[in-house]
């Protein structure tokens, strides 16, 4: 048995008593105690600010825990870690700079704030000598940020790519295995608990924008800014586009995915883009489903390694929270909360255009037989080499797929607005990248 050096109590306030923040209260009550005897510090959660008391909540928190005014937490003196999880980029980001100024560490969920303000916010944890956690805020409940800032620090990272929005791939497995229809899986997301407040974050890919913004800045030592990464998301994808993808040997899912094309550890040339991808049916990424996340990170040290896990909903979201509450209150209580900065910054990167990237392309158009040699035609012309293909047919409709050889975004680009003319599509004709793990 060890005896811990009793490190003492640490006073919490949390912004927010929604889905994640009532997640975070009941893990702080059902397992304060196992976090205490394997930690030496006592979690004490004195306050919880929300909107009105009477709101409905998945957990139900006591009125007494409850204030209606976030300044009351700031303002307290005792409590040394804010918990923001009220999500927004206006009101949250005030909180965070003013609890960062008074000299409180904090912990966030929040992507969307982090990746538009990054760098301001790690900036004033940096000046105020403070903790900024926010582990949280990539794939739910998987701790890839840990990992890569701590466990693989000696790692240049030549390729991390992921699943990491939970609600897409909810969407793209119950479409792919039960065939429905893209609004009822998205109603079913958002009755779990698992979409954005704002559903078009998730479906046009933003909230996996944010997230592969901060893995990228994160792992490459420099602020990426987020529009030097590609971004797409999945309204267009079509019942049709998961069955081709399956017949050519592939899932369709939504990846993020940052890559080193560099010959050498001294030309780093990195290329980043969230889209529809087409992955091998034999590799682990593609056997990811419903809600699950995963990420692939291949260091030079380590070669590739895997994580898995829910990538949201309250609990596994509340778990990473918890995580980087407890770290927080460590640090705190060594009198070390700036033990690491919340990230490295500085490092110079050469990044790919995004009309510079490159990869072999899944093309598809959905039309009439005519439409089908129309589009033959085009690819002809344009010395387009169908590396494969596959059809499908249905109720008179003919759905085309082609699988290209190694193009660039911008070739693409201007091959899709010569196929939109053509006469007889049934919806948009899409590009998907097809990614080979080489
Ligand atoms: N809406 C997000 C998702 C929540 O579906 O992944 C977790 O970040």
């Amino acid at each position: 048995m060890f005896n811990f050096f009793r490190m003492g109590r640490i006073f919490v306030g949390m912004i927010g008593g929604g889905t994640v923040g009532g997640g975070v209260y009941q893990a702080l009550c059902n397992n304060g105690g196992l976090i205490t005897s394997r930690t030496g510090v006592e979690i004490i959660l004195k306050q919880i600010a929300v909107k009105a008391f009477n709101e409905p909540r998945p957990v139900s928190i006591p009125e007494s825990l409850m204030t209606t005014d976030w300044h009351n937490i700031i303002n307290d003196p005792e409590i040394q870690i804010v918990v923001e999880l009220m999500g927004g980029t206006g009101l949250a980001k005030e909180i965070i700079l003013e609890a960062l100024s008074r000299g409180k560490s904090v912990v966030t969920a929040n992507k969307a704030l982090l990746a538009a303000y990054g760098e301001e916010i790690f900036a004033a944890a940096e000046k105020n000598q403070v903790g900024l956690y926010y582990e949280a805020s990539v794939a739910g409940g998987i701790p890839i940020l840990r990992s890569i800032k701590e466990a693989f620090v000696c790692n240049r990272f030549l390729r991390i790519c992921g699943i990491v929005n939970g609600t897409c791939n909810y969407i793209l497995t119950q479409m792919n295995e039960n065939q429905s229809d893209f609004e009822t899986v998205l109603k079913e997301a958002q009755t779990k608990g698992y979409a954005e407040a704002n559903a078009s974050l998730d479906v046009d890919g933003h909230d996996a924008h944010h997230k592969i913004t901060l893995l990228a800045s994160l792992a490459l030592n420099s602020w990426i800014k987020p529009d030097s990464i590609y971004i797409e998301g999945i309204r267009s994808v079509t019942l049709a586009d998961l069955e081709l993808s399956n017949k050519l040997g592939y899932s369709l899912k939504l990846l993020g995915s940052i890559e080193n094309r560099g010959q050498d550890k001294s030309s780093a040339k990195i290329q980043a883009s969230v889209s529809p991808t087409l992955i091998p049916l034999n590799h682990v990424l593609a056997k990811v489903n419903g809600v699950f996340n995963a990420v692939s990170v291949l260091g030079d040290v380590v070669g590739e390694t895997f994580f898995y896990g829910r990538g949201a909903g309250q609990d596994a979201t509340a778990s990473a929270v918890v995580g980087d509450i407890v770290d927080a209150a460590i640090n705190t209580s060594l009198k070390t909360p700036h033990r690491l900065p919340p990230m490295w910054l500085g490092a110079k990167v050469d990044l790919v255009a995004i009309k510079d990237i490159t990869s072999r392309f899944y093309l598809r158009i959905s039309g009439t037989s005519e439409t089908a040699k129309d589009f033959q035609a085009i690819l002809n012309k344009n010395n387009i080499c169908v590396e494969q293909s596959k059809n499908l047919n249905s109720e008179g409709t003919i759905h085309f797929s082609v699988i290209t050889q190694t193009l660039s975004r911008a070739k693409i680009s201007l091959l899709l607005q010569e196929i939109n003319k053509l006469s007889g599509l049934l919806n948009k004709p899409v590009a998907y990248p097809v990614e080979d793990f080489n």
